[in-house]
């Protein structure tokens, strides 16, 4: 299985990156064998859409992200960057919902927030998905406290040891449908790197992890792409790709949030989210330049 994967992984690491994105028309995977979320723990998750396809509120879903700041969302750098097209998506292109567990309904305390500007690194590669963080940069974010439905979460400053077990969350495919209507979660573990290297080879980049189970079962997938992976209440870790979903001896692969946390932790909007767009977007190109980081202004679509 492994030798095979090794074969495949030259031919097919497109496949693998595909994967846990939501597209539309693609009729593959999601959270594997999870449970429904609960709000207490999912205070953080948001839903990433497309606004173009939000007329129905809830149909544009893309990916998943966690809210660390109150107008600050960590996701995956391929949740913003449009393979179909080869460019990243401008941030007027998306718009973020929080505090909604089911995709659709849009109960009191939901907040609906234009994206203001977003960051990636200029190293992430969508064809080796390396550095695969994103962050975007909320309009309105959380005006106020509201722990019942919408809180921040921390990120994680610490190396969390195998053989952990952690939470994943999303609105992604499921055994049922492409794309689930309520948010669900599923308990996988965090894996020694040298098994992910074992199973991976030189697809495991710096700065990437493993999470699931080596039986297989259960898994993030397709829609998935960008939500949080927690432990002990922090994010460890974002939902980036895998080699199908919930295949045994096939984990999750997720972004390393420890070893991106200084890079994280320097991007700031909060300068930028006041001001008019114009202003807002050449404040945000010049932080670019400073820091070797570009935010995106260029159109997009969907991949696949
Ligand atoms: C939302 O909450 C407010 C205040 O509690 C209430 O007046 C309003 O009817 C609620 N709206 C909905 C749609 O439940
Ligand atoms: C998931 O993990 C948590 C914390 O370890 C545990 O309390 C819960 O029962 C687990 N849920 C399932 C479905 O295994
Ligand atoms: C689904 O998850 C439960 C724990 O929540 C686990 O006991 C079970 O083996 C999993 N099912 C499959 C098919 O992996």
């Amino acid at each position: 299985m492994v030798h095979g994967l090794e074969l495949g992984l030259g031919c097919f690491l497109w496949l693998l990156i595909c994967c846990k994105v939501a597209a539309q028309t693609d009729t593959q995977p999601r959270i594997i064998n999870g449970s429904v979320a609960r709000v207490e723990e999912t205070r953080h998750l948001v839903s990433i859409r497309l606004r173009k396809h939000d007329n129905n509120f809830g149909s544009g879903h893309i990916c998943g992200g966690a809210l660390i700041a109150a107008n600050k969302v960590l996701t995956a750098a391929h949740c913003l960057y449009n393979n179909g097209r080869k460019r990243y998506r401008r941030p007027s292109e998306l718009i973020v919902v929080m505090g909604t567990l089911n995709r659709y309904e849009h109960p009191n305390g939901t907040i609906v927030s234009e994206v203001s500007s977003m960051a990636y690194m200029n190293t992430f590669s969508p064809d080796s998905m390396r550095d695969d963080v994103g962050v975007l940069f909320l309009r309105k974010g959380l005006i106020r406290p509201n722990p019942f439905s919408v809180a921040p979460i921390q990120l994680a400053r610490q190396v969390t040891p195998a053989g952990r077990v952690c939470q994943v969350a999303g609105w992604g495919r499921t055994e049922q449908s492409t794309l689930s209507n309520i948010l669900m979660t599923a308990n996988v573990s965090t894996i020694r790197e040298q098994t992910c290297r074992s199973i991976y080879k030189s697809g495991l980049l710096p700065g990437m992890m493993c999470a699931g189970r080596l039986q297989g079962g259960t898994d993030s997938c397709q829609g998935d792409s960008g939500g949080p992976l927690v432990h002990e209440g922090r994010v460890i870790g974002v939902v980036s790709w895998g080699y199908g979903c919930a295949e045994p001896g096939l984990p999750g692969v997720y972004v390393d949030v420890q070893y991106y946390q200084q890079w994280i932790d320097e991007r700031s909007g909060v300068a930028r989210s006041r001001t008019s767009p114009g202003l807002g977007l050449s404040f945000s190109l010049l932080l670019g330049l400073l820091t070797f980081t570009a935010t995106i202004q260029y159109s997009c679509r969907y991949k696949r």
